[in-house]
């Protein structure tokens, strides 16, 4: 199973949307494919500067990787991190989900996918740190779900987990994190 996204490609700042194959040869795209065991021929990825491989890309180990979100999303979602929005159809799709608020660091990326990526009007985009992130008062979140740890994060993955659910538990209980609940 997997989710195909239609985001053009384009450059802004430290960021780039693009389009491989399964034979591009950039950024250890072959290694990814090797380790992830993966046999499309065509993926959309977002690469970040100084991240040697894409942050994020449209594959069946993506979606796999996104197992918790599509098992526990319910009522309002709050996602870190808006990617390439490839887990946007599925939330769509979700009856049990009822809003969606993106939080996103980088401009640059909202400037390169927002316009194209699949939403509703359930959908917002926050430009903000999801690591500390404030909701506006009164906001009441159901689910959240952090996607946001790159390689190039200053906390390594236990204090990033820590961090989020220490943000995040005035609201809710029901957070996830990528590739938890992964078989
Ligand atoms: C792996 S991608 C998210 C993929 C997304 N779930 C999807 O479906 O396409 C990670 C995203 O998190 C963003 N990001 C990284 N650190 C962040 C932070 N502290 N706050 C908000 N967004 C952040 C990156 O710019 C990138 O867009």
């Amino acid at each position: 199973m997997r989710i195909v996204v239609d985001v053009p490609a384009g450059t802004s700042g430290d960021y780039e949307v693009a389009h491989y194959t399964n034979e591009t040869t950039d950024n250890m795209w072959q290694v990814y494919l090797g380790m992830k065991n993966e046999n499309y021929d065509n993926y959309t990825v977002l690469l970040k500067d100084g991240c040697p491989m894409p942050i994020m890309q449209d594959s069946e180990a993506e979606y796999n990787e996104h197992e918790w979100l599509w098992n526990y999303a319910e009522g309002h979602v709050v996602i870190g991190g808006l990617g390439i929005g490839m887990c946007h159809q599925a939330l769509i799709d979700n009856p049990d989900v009822t809003s969606v608020t993106i939080v996103e660091i980088s401009q640059d990326v909202i400037d390169l996918v927002w316009d194209d990526c699949v939403k509703d009007d359930t959908f917002s985009i926050v430009l903000g740190d999801f690591e500390e992130w404030t909701p506006p008062e009164g906001t009441e979140i159901d689910t959240v779900w952090a996607d946001t740890w790159l390689v190039d994060n200053t906390l390594d993955i236990n204090q990033y987990t820590n961090k989020i659910v220490e943000n995040y538990s005035w609201y809710t209980n029901n957070i996830g994190f990528w590739g938890q609940d992964l078989e």
